[in-house]
């Protein structure tokens, strides 16, 4: 038998696929729609469902908010923390993480927040560390612009340190509970933490009882080489771009190796790559729906609009029947590296194309997408994927084909797990 590998679900708090011919038309704000999905992920034994998250309005498409407003690309999107706590409270084993950038939210109430969602979930909460990649975003937060990258991760370690910090402030059996002498919580094992860095300051100690996993599961997504290093150096999984076997490959060989170099167990890293499977009854079916989303009136624009936005390119400026040349970007550099395909000499159009596209054809039926991630995890080495819809387009539809077809195919043939061991998510990331 095959060693299992990891699945996780990739989402945002948007209105889903709000166009397709089958869709719910309902509101999703009130969040019971996420709730009904994730419990559909459950019973599949996802590891974790990641709720994304940015904090503006693109308009890096032409100036303009029009194309990120009109093809819902990460707005409108609703604060993901609320949710991850209905979620939380409508499962029972899967992982619930959620994103929080290092650029918004202070030390202390991030720390507060990840130990009240930690109990909320019974130890199944997950923090996605990001530090933000936009002008927009960063304006938002009384900034000019953007910090370079550089400096953004130094802030970004040392507020991890800070978070960890807090956690720790209560020792494990701070709280008594005392009856017989009225002590709820015994104050020698509280201490301050009068901690004084060269970005943050923060006396201490946190508000909270200690969660159940004493601090939530690390998730990153660094894709430049400084971001590698920092998920390396921090994460429990890392979501990932990569384009194909060698791509993924050479990625999780990467981290692993600067996890070494930090003295952590590479295998304490779970590595999953970003993937878009198109799923049908037959071969057929499946190219010809893949074929109809990337012909579809304003795919291209909403393509383009959308990998814009994360990494603050207009990419109305170039020709769409060219190359694209070299570019880089202090946003998501994984994310336009990806998408750029540099040196294939694939013309813009094609780029904007594949947009979505793993390089792993995972198109077709149930048993022939399963029999490909199988072969894909052999090769790459681990350890999973994170499942995702392009432009976040979530519907009921697709994850039944997911969970109650893809999911099975795996199933049997021993490629993921049929039921959940660990009680906690980092003990769920770790069963294997
Ligand atoms: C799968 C995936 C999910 C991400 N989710 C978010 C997110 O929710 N919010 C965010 O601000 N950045 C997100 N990012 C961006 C990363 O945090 C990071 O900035 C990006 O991978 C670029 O890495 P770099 O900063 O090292 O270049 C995501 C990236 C990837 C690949």
């Amino acid at each position: 038998m095959p060693k299992p590998f990891h699945l996780a679900w990739f989402t945002n708090f948007t209105p889903g696929d709000w166009t397709a011919t089958f869709t719910h038309g309902g509101s999703p704000w009130d969040g019971k729609f996420f709730v009904e999905m994730a419990q559909a992920m459950e019973r599949a034994c996802f590891d974790y469902i990641m709720l994304e998250d940015t904090l503006m309005v693109s308009e890096a498409y032409r100036g303009s908010s029009q194309a990120a407003l009109k093809h819902v690309l990460q707005v409108p999107k609703h604060d993901p923390i609320p949710l991850a706590a209905l979620i939380a409270g409508g499962t029972s084993r899967m992982g619930v993480v959620a994103t929080m950038s290092t650029m918004a939210y202070p030390p202390f109430m991030l720390a507060r927040v990840s130990t009240t969602l930690d109990h909320i979930a019974g130890g199944r909460f997950g923090w996605n560390i990001v530090t933000s990649g936009e002008d927009a975003a960063a304006q938002n937060f009384g900034m000019e612009e953007l910090p370079p990258r550089e400096a953004r991760y130094a802030m970004a370690d040392e507020y991890v340190d800070l978070v960890c910090r807090l956690w720790d402030s209560w020792e494990p059996d701070a709280v008594v509970k005392d009856r017989e002498h009225g002590v709820y919580a015994d104050h020698t094992k509280v201490h301050t933490i009068d901690f004084k860095g060269e970005f943050f300051k923060c006396r201490g100690p946190l508000n909270t009882v200690p969660s159940p996993q004493g601090r939530p599961v690390f998730v990153q997504a660094g894709g430049s080489p400084r971001g590698r290093a920092f998920a390396a150096k921090h994460a429990d999984s890392i979501i990932a771009t990569a384009n194909g076997i060698d791509g993924m490959k050479q990625y999780r060989d990467e981290v692993r190796g600067h996890a070494i170099r930090f003295g952590r167990d590479p295998d304490d890293i779970k590595v999953l790559y970003l993937v878009y499977p198109v799923l049908g009854e037959t071969s057929e079916e499946a190219r010809a729906k893949y074929k109809r989303m990337v012909t579809s009136p304003n795919f291209i624009e909403a393509a383009l609009a959308s990998v814009g936005s994360v990494t603050d390119i207009d990419f109305s400026q170039f020709s769409l029947d060219e190359p694209l040349p070299r570019l880089t970007t202090n946003g998501e550099q994984g994310s336009l590296d990806k998408f750029a395909q540099w040196g294939s000499g694939k013309t813009l159009r094609q780029l904007a194309s594949e947009r979505f596209d793993s390089a792993l054809d995972l198109i077709g039926t149930p048993d022939e997408v399963a029999e490909r991630m199988g072969a894909a995890i052999e090769a790459i080495g681990g350890d999973g994927f994170l499942i995702s819809t392009p432009f976040q387009r979530i519907s009921r539809r697709f994850i039944t084909e997911v969970c109650e077809g893809l999911v099975p195919a795996l199933q049997r043939r021993g490629l993921v797990r049929t039921e959940y061991e660990g009680d906690t998510l980092r003990e769920v990331l770790r069963e294997f």
